[in-house]
This record gives structure tokens, sequence and C-alpha cells, in this order.
């Protein structure tokens, strides 16, 4: 079969580059808004691009549903203050994570919302969710524009980990239970082998 994607509709450019690009790690990021409400969102277009510097950048599409021809909060937020924090996401919390990706109103505080404890940060103003293994705060490095989606690219500046968790210098995979976001549905890793 041969597609060509400008005769594809977003719907169906979406379902085959999400599915395609699976499993993807979600981004649980928490931001403040300029007034200081707190917001937090799943994002799963997602990756670290670099360790040296430390850098990670997600992906922010259009506002949905009734929010359509808006901004999404996050990309609202980030783009008043420079700051957000990355929040792993372990299999325990994800009801959590998903009920935090539902369409609240800018005024509405999602930590409160769906009932996760704030963990103070270190050097920027959001708090990450307690309840997580891992948190990076970060600054905003750039924001692209990539037609109706922003690329928000962000430096790691302070890493908050779980003693439990951290082992010989590594991360316990088994231990932290990642989920992996498919097309609409996910994936828990359950079994981790080595290639010899
Ligand atoms: C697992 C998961 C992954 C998501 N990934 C993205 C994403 O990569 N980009 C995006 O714009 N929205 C994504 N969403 C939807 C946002 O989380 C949702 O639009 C949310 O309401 C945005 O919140 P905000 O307006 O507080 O920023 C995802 C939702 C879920 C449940």
């Amino acid at each position: 079969m041969h597609l060509n994607p400008s005769s594809l509709s977003e719907s169906e450019l979406y379902k085959i580059l999400s599915g395609a690009v699976s499993p993807r790690p979600i981004a649980w990021i928490s931001t403040m808004s300029q007034e200081g409400r707190f917001n937090l969102a799943p994002f799963s277009f997602f990756t670290v691009v670099s360790s040296e510097p430390p850098m990670i950048c997600f992906s922010i599409g259009p506002g949905e549903g009734e929010r359509e021809g808006t901004f999404k909060d996050t990309l609202t937020n980030i783009r008043d203050t420079h700051e957000f924090v990355f929040n792993f996401v372990p299999f325990n919390l994800i009801q959590e994570m998903e009920q935090s990706s539902k369409d609240y109103l800018p005024d509405v505080d999602e930590f409160n919302e769906i009932g996760v404890n704030q963990l103070n940060s270190t050097i920027v103003k959001p708090p990450g969710v307690k309840e997580s293994p891992i948190q990076f705060e970060c600054k905003l490095d750039k924001i692209v524009p990539l037609g109706k989606y922003h690329l928000v690219i962000g430096k790691v500046v302070h890493i908050h980990l779980k003693n439990e968790y951290y082992q010989n210098g590594k991360l316990n995979l088994i231990k932290l239970q990642p989920v992996g976001r498919l097309a609409g549905n996910y994936i828990q890793v359950k079994e981790i082998f080595n290639l010899k």
C-alpha cells in the first residue's frame, strides 16, 4: 500500500503516525500560570533529545473539543513562565495521569482535581507530582512552531529521584514500571531483555 500524506485527513494521519511511533513514553508535565495556578497534563509526543546538555522535548497540539481555536494551558504557561516539570508515569499512577488529560478550564488546578500531592521544586516554581518516582525540573530552551503543533524543548536543571529506584548508577526499570502510549491505548513493561 502507498499513501500520500497530503491526501489523508488529519485523523487518518494521526492514527497512522501515532500507531507507527509506539510505544511512546509519557511525559506528565506540570506548569504554573502567570497568576500562580498549577496545571498538570500528559504528553506522549515526547522524548529525550540530548544528555549533554540534558534536554527533553514534547509537542503540544491545538486546543481540543470546546477549546478548539485556543491553546492548551501547558503551552500558554510555558510561553509565559519558561518553566515546567517532567514527572515519570509508573503503572500505579495511570488512572490519575489519564484523568489529568481531561479538558479542564485554565482556572482548574489538576493536582486538586485528580487527588495527587505537590512536590516542591528546588529551582523552578511549578511543583512536581509527589507520588511519581522521578521529576525533572526544566527551563524552556525554545518553542518551535510546527503548524498547529508546538514543539517545546527544555533543559533539565534539577533531578528528583526516589532512592529505591536508583541502584549502581542506574534506574531500576523493573521497579519503576513505566507505561507507554500506543495508538489510543497503553502498554505496561513486563519483560525486559538484552541482546547478547
Ligand atoms: C496518554 C496521553 C498522551 C497525550 N499526549 C499528548 C501530546 O503528545 N500532545 C498533546 O497536545 N496532547 C496530548 N494529550 C492530550 C492532553 O493531555 C490534553 O489535551 C490536556 O487536556 C492538555 O491539558 P492542558 O490544556 O492543561 O495543557 C495526551 C493525552 C493522554 C491521555
